[in-house]
């Protein structure tokens, strides 16, 4: 009776509609000196940012609830590294590595898209293999996406088509010629040539069925990623040595899946787009004659071609993810 009657005054509480919490606790790791922090704020955890020492332990980082950034825990010290959310993202996985006698070393927040914001250190490839019902959900969600998509574009010419249009700044040196990649469609490949143990020698993608120029060179063997029909490239992490080369590139996609090359040497970096329906569009950057000194990202919407229009070309698909 006891029970029942608590319960009762739970729902009573609770109001109308029941809403179930779902909460849980990751204990923590670490050495634990110093003080004690704890983030909070309202609403949905929307950005994430961190700072790391170059080659060494992770500095500090800061969250944002809503449109308000909590404050920074521990200290900011040189660049950020910032991850903005998308409005039905959400960081479904916290992994890294850390020292049980001082700092942690290394930070992967990742989200519910499959995208994640690396700091420091390797990045582990085990750390992208749990996925949560979250993504079942969110590819569910893509579906009444992808229908709307059509409705809008069946719905006449008039219908604005908005650019979503952004830019990752170069990161690297920059020495050497500049290139910037081009093509007709999708992006539907990526091919990186890597020096064993080193730097980031050069890159090619294929945009259609065809594939641009390689950008810096491509000695030895190559490392490859066709894409799938509704799979498109929507973040770029590495490292760099601000001082000569790109030693580390991740493509990742938006299944998740990601082509990975070179060696975790160096200051770290993320792009992403800041629209949640852009993907990769170019790369442009510098190389010298050894490979590749900078490298930044367009990201954008692909587009497809209005209803009775004739397809131009082979590679123009639809810009969906
Ligand atoms: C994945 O999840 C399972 C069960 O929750 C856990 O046992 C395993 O250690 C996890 N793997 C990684 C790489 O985190
Ligand atoms: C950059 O790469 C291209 C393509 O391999 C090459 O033609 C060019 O010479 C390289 N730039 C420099 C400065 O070597
Ligand atoms: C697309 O391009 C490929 C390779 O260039 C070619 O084999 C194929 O016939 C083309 N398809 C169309 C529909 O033009």
């Amino acid at each position: 009776m006891i029970y029942i009657l608590i319960f009762s005054l739970y729902c009573l509480t609770a109001g109308a509609q029941y809403l179930p919490q779902y909460y849980s606790f990751s204990p923590a790791v670490g050495s634990g000196s110093g003080t004690s922090y704890s983030s909070s704020g309202e609403g949905r955890i929307t950005a994430i940012r961190v700072w790391e020492i170059n080659g060494a332990y992770i500095r500090g980082f800061q969250l944002r609830y809503g449109y308000a950034w909590t404050p920074v825990y521990g200290r900011n010290i040189n660049e950020e590294l910032e991850m903005l959310l998308f409005e039905d993202e959400a960081i479904v996985q916290i992994s890294g590595t850390y020292n049980p006698g001082n700092f942690i070393y290394q930070l992967i927040f990742v989200t519910n898209r499959g995208r994640f914001l690396m700091a420091d250190l390797v990045l582990r490839i085990s750390a992208l293999l749990n996925w949560s019902l979250e993504e079942l959900l969110f590819y569910s969600r893509m579906i009444y996406i992808l229908i709307f998509s059509l409705y809008c574009l069946t719905a006449g010419a008039q219908s604005y088509v908005p650019q979503y249009y952004s830019f990752s700044p170069a990161v690297g040196r920059g020495s050497g010629t500049s290139y910037s990649s081009s093509g007709e469609g999708r992006i539907t490949a990526i091919r990186v040539w890597e020096i064993n143990g080193a730097y980031i020698r050069g890159f090619q993608l294929r945009y259609g069925y065809a594939w641009t120029p390689v950008y810096g060179r491509n000695i030895n063997e190559e490392l490859e990623m066709l894409l799938f029909e509704d799979e498109a490239i929507v973040q770029i992490s590495g490292k760099y040595n601000p001082g000569n080369f790109i030693y580390q590139l991740i493509f990742v996609t938006n299944r998740g899946r990601f082509l990975m090359a070179g060696q975790p040497t160096g200051q770290s970096f993320n792009f992403y787009p800041r629209h949640s329906q852009s993907e990769l569009r170019f790369i442009s950057g510098r190389n010298d004659s050894s490979g590749i000194t900078s490298i930044a990202a367009h990201w954008g919407m692909v587009y497809p071609v209005a209803p009775g229009v004739p397809m131009s070309g082979n590679g123009t698909m639809l810009g969906l993810h």
